[in-house]
């Protein structure tokens, strides 16, 4: 079959590369999409089983990090695109062990815009580097203000930090090498298919399971929540239609604080589950606070809003159920990705 283009997208087999590698295997059937994901314990492939036969899907196991692999793909395949997802993406984690996010996003990041400069040379009509970035590297809001483009970077955990330089280096790409770049910095996801680390699908997992429910500190640490596919269909739309070297913000507009989303999740599940009122509540237990824990994120979309006519469409209730529904009826997804490489990497990092 021949090919009008061929994407690469790198973290295809994560949350919302899975999400996103599905969405344009569906959509773009004349283009080939290569998946090159590292498969760590936040990498399944059991997510896109539904799309994995298709004549214009192709996964490969690969590492970011390292250049002769991503020289020889540039080699076997004609890449006009990257979008850019693979990176460490926990905040718990980069507290933990801050070097893996170093190496993977900052190092894997540069290996790859340098794979780019080295295929594209001076032919770069027609191509994109896409980074895939996020709203912290902006630091934490008090309890007013939003995030916006122009916000200054202040990034506060080691992940975040990680993000910022590899944002950095792509700016440094487009201006010094004049690679065409584009980059998003996003709000927090949610959404099926996402790591049962992250506050969302913990508690659920834990909620259905009768475990504890470990809130932060006070739990009004603020995030702002968008419904993943609405976050994949602004990638899609400034993948076509963004500028070159520019950032776009992209969010929900979904305020939560972390207690009231916990408490919303437990009276879901315990009304879809058939239990008494207040049950799963009781679960909620306070802990020690993340190290420095950041207070409050919210984005200002307009810029995406007025240029390129983006808004979300999925209401956050409607998201939220979606959500709460999905878990809950894909238990065993739950229960299968914490086991096998899970377990052996968690095992690894932590000596549990
Ligand atoms: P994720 O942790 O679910 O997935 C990351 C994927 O990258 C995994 O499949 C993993 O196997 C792969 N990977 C890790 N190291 C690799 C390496 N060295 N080589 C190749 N592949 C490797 O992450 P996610 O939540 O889907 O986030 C994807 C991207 O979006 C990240 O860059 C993240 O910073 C960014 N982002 C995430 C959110 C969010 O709320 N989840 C919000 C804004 C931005
Ligand atoms: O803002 C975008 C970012 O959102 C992405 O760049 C990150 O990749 C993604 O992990 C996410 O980061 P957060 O740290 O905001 O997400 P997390 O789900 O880990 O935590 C959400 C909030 O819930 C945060 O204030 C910490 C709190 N929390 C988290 C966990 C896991 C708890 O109170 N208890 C928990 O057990």
């Amino acid at each position: 079959m021949n090919f009008s283009k061929v994407i690469l997208i790198t973290g295809g087999a994560g949350f919302i590369g899975t999400h996103l590698v599905k969405h344009w295997v569906r959509t773009y059937t004349n283009q080939l999409v290569i998946n090159v994901d590292l498969l760590t314990y936040a990498g399944n492939l059991e997510n896109l089983r539904d799309i994995e036969n298709s004549e214009n899907y192709k996964f490969i196991k690969g590492d970011i990090r390292d250049a002769d692999f991503l020289a020889q793909l540039f080699i076997d395949y004609p890449i006009d695109s990257v979008i850019h997802l693979a990176a460490e993406s926990h905040v718990d984690r980069s507290i933990t062990d801050p070097q893996s996010f170093l190496e993977t996003n900052i190092l894997g990041t540069f290996q790859l815009l340098n794979a780019c400069k080295n295929a594209w040379k001076d032919q770069t009509s027609g191509k994109l580097f896409y980074h895939v970035s996020t709203d912290e590297v902006f630091g934490s809001l008090g309890e007013e203000g939003y995030f916006t483009e122009e916000t200054a970077y202040d990034p506060r955990s080691p992940y975040s930090a990680s993000k910022a330089a590899s944002d950095h280096l792509v700016r440094a790409y487009f201006h010094t090498y004049h690679l065409p770049v584009v980059i998003s910095n996003c709000s927090n996801n949610y959404g099926p298919y996402q790591f049962p680390e992250k506050l969302i699908p913990l508690m659920i997992r834990n909620i259905i399971g009768m475990k504890n429910l470990p809130v932060y500190g006070d739990g009004k640490n603020t995030r702002d929540w968008l419904w993943v596919g609405d976050h994949v269909s602004a990638i899609d739309l400034i993948f076509h239609r963004g500028e070159k070297g520019e950032t776009y913000a992209i969010g929900g507009h979904n305020e939560w604080q972390n207690l009231a989303l916990v408490q919303f999740l437990c009276q879901s599940i315990d009304k879809k589950l058939g239990k008494e009122e207040g049950t799963s509540e009781k679960l909620i237990t306070f802990v020690t606070d993340r190290k420095g824990h950041d207070r409050r994120y919210a984005i200002d979309a307009t810029k995406l809003k007025d240029k390129l006519g983006w808004e979300p469409q999925i209401s956050p209730e409607e998201g939220m159920v979606k959500t709460v529904d999905w878990y809950v009826e894909n238990a065993e997804w739950l229960d299968s990705v914490t086991s096998g490489n899970y377990q052996e990497y968690y095992k690894k990092q932590y000596q549990d």
